[in-house]
């Protein structure tokens, strides 16, 4: 995910200028990513640049971004999926000549093949991105029509995969070009000057007048004119009828409408998940790491929190799929398991920052030994990615709110995707078995979405029932225990309410006297008919005390007569319990928080990423 803001107009009619403009739009668009940052003008000598590595504000205490001069002006925010951060890599991206500058959002799939082509015609890269082939094949084909906008056109016709891009150049100076197709962009619309921008907070400073652009729309804006194509049928875009008058006020906008980050990072994952299936199908991290963990004599995986949660997870599913027992460990309890290590065992460490000492510090204790490191994080070139052997990344964007909801779920769909490929590569599961599984990971964001829709109301209806207890049991078994433990740690972490997860056989041998009348206890019933027989007794012996049953389980589960709430899941099958099951417990813990008088997404004494032992 990255943030795009582009403006053109006459010098006499921006508010403000247009170098700070672009500035602003950027530091609001920055919770889209922020590993780098760059902007970009055309002036009489061709483009000029500015860009590197790290924040907005650290940017522009270097560069001053917000000095960049001319009427027409480009930035880019940026979160990392091809290349590290680095000066290099940041956008905007230029042609050989410094002609044309790009900004773009999303992947673009067949770089490799055009960056080759290129290279063949003699064009000189400079950076890692999948980005810069685009200046390079607008200039190539630029070179034959003579005419910017149509090999513009041609260029973008050329692309595979997701863009939103925004383009200035020296030889059309006075107009933004722009292309969509699966990642969001919009033009404002202003007095004397227009802008295009990834999202509506980037702009709002400057105009409530947008226009929504759909997918394979390309066009231009130049100070008072608009023109929109769609280039699936060449048809010009009516686009009069299309503006709308935007209500939000910039507080409300940054957090595109809701109210917390949380709430909206709840709502992402099912995009979030898309695009870390996308980048997990084509990783070639994942056939190196299932060769490193076929050949290993011991597999560990290790992290912290939620991220050690979806540790536990992988354990189970490794048994299941892969035949294949795994140590999963909290890492802050590195030294036990790290003496034992040796050469040929693998470590997985799972941390969504890459920045939690504690990780490191089970990475650093057990690379010593001689172990090769596997890393599964959503920051490219983060420490732990950057000291280990190999790195698989989820892409669920940048996290804002302290709790962590996207970054689980996509960290168990790339775990769950590595078991099968283990599974596979080592013989315990069929071709045919494991496309199978794999098939139900790619329904994980159609299943999420179904679930948010089909839970929200029945979360802020218990939430208020929820707010006035002072302690709940989350329970489970098997793949559903580590589930259990990540809801309670919700609750607790924002609600403030004392929440313990344990496997639903421990209750008789100590937690069940705790029990009253009305104590709330969540069954977090995986679909899978052995579990669902086995935890009926514990359900009955709780319903027995007086306790309050709240099931999370499938639309085809037979215990819902034994539930007093049920939090309803549509059916699908048991290895996504951990994308499923686990939504309906992130939204009650939230209405819990916010009834509760809390700021969800600033819970105290927790800080994001902590980089303390
Ligand atoms: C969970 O909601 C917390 N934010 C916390 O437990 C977190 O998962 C833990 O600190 C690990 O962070 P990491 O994934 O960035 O390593």
């Amino acid at each position: 995910m990255c943030g795009i803001i582009g403006l053109v107009g006459s010098s006499d009619k921006f508010p403000l200028k247009p170098g700070i403009m672009v500035y602003r739009g950027l530091l609001r668009l920055e919770y889209r990513g922020y590993d780098s940052a760059g902007v970009g003008s055309v002036t009489s000598k061709g483009v000029q640049i500015l860009k590197g590595k790290g924040s907005i504000r650290e940017l522009e205490k270097k560069l001053c971004l917000s000095c960049i001069d001319g009427a027409i002006v480009i930035g880019h925010t940026r979160w990392a999926t091809h290349g590290a951060p680095s000066d290099t890599n940041a956008h905007p991206h230029t042609d050989c000549n410094n002609k044309i500058a790009v900004v773009h959002n999303g992947i673009i799939q067949n770089y490799q093949e055009l960056r080759d082509i290129l290279i063949g015609k003699g064009h000189i890269f400079r950076s890692e991105t999948d980005t810069e082939v685009v200046p390079h094949l607008i200039e190539e084909i630029y070179r034959r029509l003579g005419d910017f906008y149509e090999s513009f056109k041609r260029a973008i016709s050329m692309l595979k995969g997701s863009y939103a891009i925004v383009v200035i150049t020296s030889y059309e100076p006075d107009k933004l070009f722009f292309a969509k197709k699966d990642s969001p962009l919009i033009i404002g619309l202003g007095d004397g000057f227009n802008l295009v921008a990834s999202d509506i907070p980037a702009i709002l400073e400057y105009t409530r007048y947008v226009i929504t652009l759909r997918d394979n729309w390309i066009g231009y804006v130049s100070s008072n004119k608009i023109l929109i194509e769609d280039l699936a049928d060449s048809r010009v875009v009516e686009w009069k009828k299309l503006v709308r008058t935007v209500e939000w006020s910039i507080e409300d906008a940054v957090k595109g409408g809701y109210p917390h980050f949380m709430m909206k990072e709840i709502h992402e994952q099912p995009r979030a998940l898309k695009e870390t299936l996308y980048g997990v199908q084509r990783d070639p991290a994942i056939v190196k790491a299932v060769e490193l963990l076929a050949r290993a004599d011991n597999v560990y995986i290790t992290g912290a929190g939620t991220s050690y949660h979806a540790c536990y997870y992988y354990s189970i599913l490794s048994s299941i799929l892969a035949k294949r027992l795994v140590y999963s460990f909290i890492a802050s309890e590195y030294s036990v398991y790290a003496s034992t290590a040796d050469k040929p065992d693998v470590l997985i460490v799972v941390s969504q920052s890459g920045e939690t000492m504690d990780a490191l510090k089970a990475l650093r204790a057990f690379k010593e030994k001689g172990v090769s490191i596997i890393a599964v994080s959503n920051v490219v070139d983060s420490a732990i990615p950057r000291e280990s052997d190999l790195a698989v990344y989820t892409r669920a964007g940048p996290e804002i709110g302290v709790a962590a909801t996207k970054t689980f779920t996509t960290q168990t769909l790339v775990l769950s995707w590595l078991s099968i490929a283990l599974g596979q590569g080592t013989g315990a599961l069929t071709k045919s078995e494991a496309e199978y599984y794999r098939g139900w990971l790619k329904k994980s964001a159609e299943i999420v979405a179904k679930t948010i829709s089909w839970n929200e109301a029945l979360a802020m209806e218990l939430a208020d029932w929820m707010r006035k207890k002072r302690s709940v049991y989350y329970l489970s078994r098997g793949i559903g225990v580590p589930i259990a433990m990540e809801g309670a740690l919700k609750l607790k972490e924002i609600a403030y309410i004392h929440a313990e997860a344990y496997p639903a056989g421990e209750s008789k041998h100590g937690p069940i006297a705790l029990v009253e009348e009305d104590f709330p206890v969540i069954f977090i019933v995986p679909e899978h008919r052995e579990l669902e027989k086995a935890l009926l007794g514990n359900i009955q012996e709780m319903k027995a005390r007086g306790a309050s049953i709240i099931g999370v389980a499938a639309e085809s589960t037979s215990l819902s007569n034994y539930f007093d709430y049920w939090f309803k899941i549509p059916s699908s099958h048991w290895i996504l319990t951990s994308i499923s099951h686990i939504l309906p417990q992130q939204l009650l813990a939230y209405y819990t928080s916010v009834k509760r008088g809390f700021n969800p997404d600033r819970p105290r004494n927790l800080a994001k990423t902590v980089t303390v032992e």
